[in-house]
């Protein structure tokens, strides 16, 4: 299988997710293509089996770039093929399920029909900058190492 991880990130927090994701699925035998979301220019649902996009929360929602990069994602195109997403947030943010940036990615997602592998990813950092918090990168590889899985069924 084929997917592509995309990103959104200011500080590099986010980076780290995706990159923890990227390598669990190729070490579970996927291909992936991982690409910060600005570096994204067209997307071709012919190219992959998979999407996987994460952004930092920030007002409680996806960054503007995240927003626009779903605008790409074509709903005929990308129907029924799986997805999951994830964020980056702080921890009070946690408390809050509709201050989730993942969960909003999650929401239009299901709207194109595409089809939810898991629950969303919410990983922890500090503040605006970071770093994760200890044991976050950890906890990312056992949802890639599941969601590899998933995507094998
Ligand atoms: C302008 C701005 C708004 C933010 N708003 C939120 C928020 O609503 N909830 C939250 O948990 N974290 C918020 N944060 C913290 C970000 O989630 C954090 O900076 C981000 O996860 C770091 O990821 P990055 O290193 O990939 O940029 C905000 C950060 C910035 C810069």
């Amino acid at each position: 299988m084929k997917g592509i991880v995309v990103y959104d990130t200011s500080h590099g927090n986010t980076r780290a997710v995706a990159e923890a994701i990227s390598e669990t699925l190729r070490e579970s035998g996927m291909e992936v293509g991982t690409f910060y979301v600005k570096d994204v220019k067209k997307l071709s649902a012919k190219d992959y089996d998979f999407l996987v996009l994460g952004s930092p929360t920030k007002f409680g929602t996806m960054s503007l770039a995240v927003k626009g990069f779903l605008g790409k994602v074509k709903g005929d195109e990308w129907a029924n093929k799986p997805f999951a997403a994830f964020d980056t947030e702080n921890p009070p943010n946690m408390e809050k399920k509709e201050w989730s940036a993942a969960e909003k990615i999650a929401a239009v997602l299901r709207d194109k029909k595409l089809s939810q592998s898991l629950p969303v990813l919410r990983v922890l950092v500090l503040d605006w900058k970071g770093p994760l918090l200890e044991g976050e990168i950890e906890r990312t590889k056992a949802y890639a190492r599941e969601l590899a899985g998933q995507l094998k069924k």
